[in-house]
């Protein structure tokens, strides 16, 4: 142990989770979970798709209770009827799935629970004070560096990143001593994250402390001062930080070693010269400014760069979902006008929102894969053949190793990283030659992205085409044949294939 850690350890836990047992029906996803947390610290919890995190942090935060186990919080038995409950008594979290309503204003958002507040009057029906609403919710943005967001702002009109930003500002507001962090940082940007972190170490001067989740070893590893490693919902090692190395934690987390390549091994950046899809001077006001782009067959064009570059938009017109104020966007040398006419040329996306954009949550695994592959079993228009589907399902969710007890359960009910393995499944099933991939690895644990990367670059030789949209520039490095900086909407550089290429190469251009 560290200096450090005894130091920490000698201090009474802050929260002490003991025996802990959850089960869904037939799943058990808690098996006598026990572990404590003390001040000061950032702990991580870490552990496959499907091992428990999101469960048992849940239950802390108040969202859900144990079927059994106990929780102590300051020496005192815990229990939330809910989460805005356990905010205010001192457990806040930032929740893996989307956090915001998008339907309201932001000022709405942030004081979601606590609205009556506001009346100008204590009659129930009296009007709001809105300003004020507004204002003071700007004042909790500004904690997480938000300073051009308007309160009044409808939630659903802004982007990922800052809705998950809205998040966190809203439960640091209400300064808990404990933060929970569900898989937050890849819905993040770069700069997003360094306002996190920064959040974090506060946290932990201040005697407080985090539970931090990620699938993402590097910043676990920089962040964290503890770990604990969970496997199919049972606790099973405690790491101090003297004991951080990255083989030894995925070993842990897979339960064997994770050999072999992570990304692809070659340095041939070589594809088809055949242009499948080509950008002229494309532009979408405050999103594109003239992006010219040629893509070709058989090619992994890797996209980079900061928040509000233009990649994801990018992404959205590949797929023929956002249409462009200027320019021309050519697939196979026509005009796209919509999603119809890209699915027709046999284009998959994968959406950074999964949730919202890739699937529907209130239908099962099965029709969430089947949907795109429904030409390959059925016949005309009405004939859908039920063993073929069910085997094309199968295949899928075999494939990727997706957790779920049976093709029928619901998306909703699926861990983070197994929604995604669903979305991934979907478009690379149904035999998509061209693949929009906007942050395609994100939630997703080491084994399976692994895979993921294997897949890819199958597709690649198989001679179909890879777009990868991505926050990850070590995924960029290592599958790119192409790698595309982008700022300001603008394409701002472009880097052939080389094991020469280092990520502070690209960052210069990101920034
Ligand atoms: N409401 C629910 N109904 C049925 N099963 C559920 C429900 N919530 C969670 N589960 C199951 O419990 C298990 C644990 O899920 P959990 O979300 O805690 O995993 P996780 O460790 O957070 O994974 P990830 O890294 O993918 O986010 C999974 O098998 C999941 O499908
Ligand atoms: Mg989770």
């Amino acid at each position: 142990m560290t200096q450090e850690t005894i130091v920490i350890q000698e201090k009474e836990p802050l929260l002490q989770v003991r025996n802990i047992v959850k089960t869904f029906g037939i799943v058990k996803a808690l098996s006598d979970v026990s572990f404590d947390l003390y001040p000061g610290e950032i702990l991580g919890l870490i552990g496959e798709n499907g091992s428990g995190k999101s469960t048992v942090s849940s239950i802390i935060a108040g969202m859900q209770k144990a079927d059994s186990g106990e929780i102590f919080f300051q020496g005192k038995p815990w229990s939330a009827s809910s989460m805005v409950d356990a905010l205010d008594k001192g457990i806040g979290m930032i929740v893996q799935e989307t956090g915001t309503i998008p339907g309201i204003s932001v000022a709405e958002n942030v004081f979601l629970g606590e609205i009556e507040r506001f009346r100008v009057s204590h009659f129930p029906f009296a009007p709001l004070n809105k300003k004020k609403m507004n204002q003071e919710a700007e004042k909790i943005l500004s904690l997480v560096d938000l300073h051009d967001i308007s309160g009044s702002l409808m939630t659903g009109a802004l982007d990922f990143v800052t809705r998950k930003l809205i998040e966190i500002a809203k439960v640091i507001s209400k300064n808990p001593s404990i933060m929970i962090v569900d898989e937050t940082s890849t819905a993040l940007n770069q700069t997003g994250r360094q306002t996190l972190y920064r959040l974090m170490k506060e946290y932990r001067n201040a005697g407080k402390a985090v539970i931090f989740i990620s699938h993402d070893l590097d910043e676990v590893i920089e962040q964290c001062d503890r770990l604990i490693v969970l496997r199919d919902g049972h606790f099973i090692q405690d790491l101090p930080k003297k004991d951080f190395s990255e083989d030894g934690i995925k070993k842990l987390m897979v339960g064997r070693s994770v050999a072999g390549d992570y990304y692809r091994s070659d340095y041939d950046g070589s594809f088809d010269p055949e242009v499948v899809m080509e950008l002229k001077d494309a532009s979408i006001p405050g999103s594109l400014d003239h992006v010219s782009l040629q893509i070709h067959k058989g090619e992994i064009l890797g996209i980079s760069g900061l928040s509000h570059c233009g990649m994801h938009t990018l992404g959205k017109v590949l797929f023929g979902a956002r249409q462009l104020s200027d320019g021309e966007y050519l697939l196979h040398g026509k005009t796209v006008k919509n999603e119809a006419n890209a699915m027709r040329e046999k284009v998959g996306y994968v959406a950074k929102d999964r949730d919202t954009e890739s699937l529907n949550l209130n239908a099962s695994v099965s029709d969430n894969i089947a949907i795109a592959g429904l030409n390959s079993f059925s016949r005309g228009n009405f004939l859908v053949l039920y063993p073929d589907e069910k085997k094309y399902v199968n295949e899928q969710i075999d494939e990727l190793q997706i957790k779920c007890f049976d093709r029928s359960q619901f998306v909703s009910t699926l861990s983070g990283g197994n929604k995604q393995k669903v979305v991934f499944g979907k478009w690379v099933g149904c035999g998509s030659e061209i693949l929009i991939l906007d942050c395609p690895t994100r939630g997703v644990d080491i084994g399976v992205k692994q895979f993921m990367y294997h897949i890819m670059y199958q597709l690649k030789k198989e001679g179909k085409t890879l777009v990868l949209i991505s926050e990850e520039l070590p995924e960029l490095l290592g599958m790119s044949d192409r790698l595309i900086v982008m700022k300001d909407g603008k394409i701002q550089k472009e880097f052939p294939r080389s094991k020469d290429l280092r990520d502070v190469d690209v960052i210069n251009y990101m920034i």
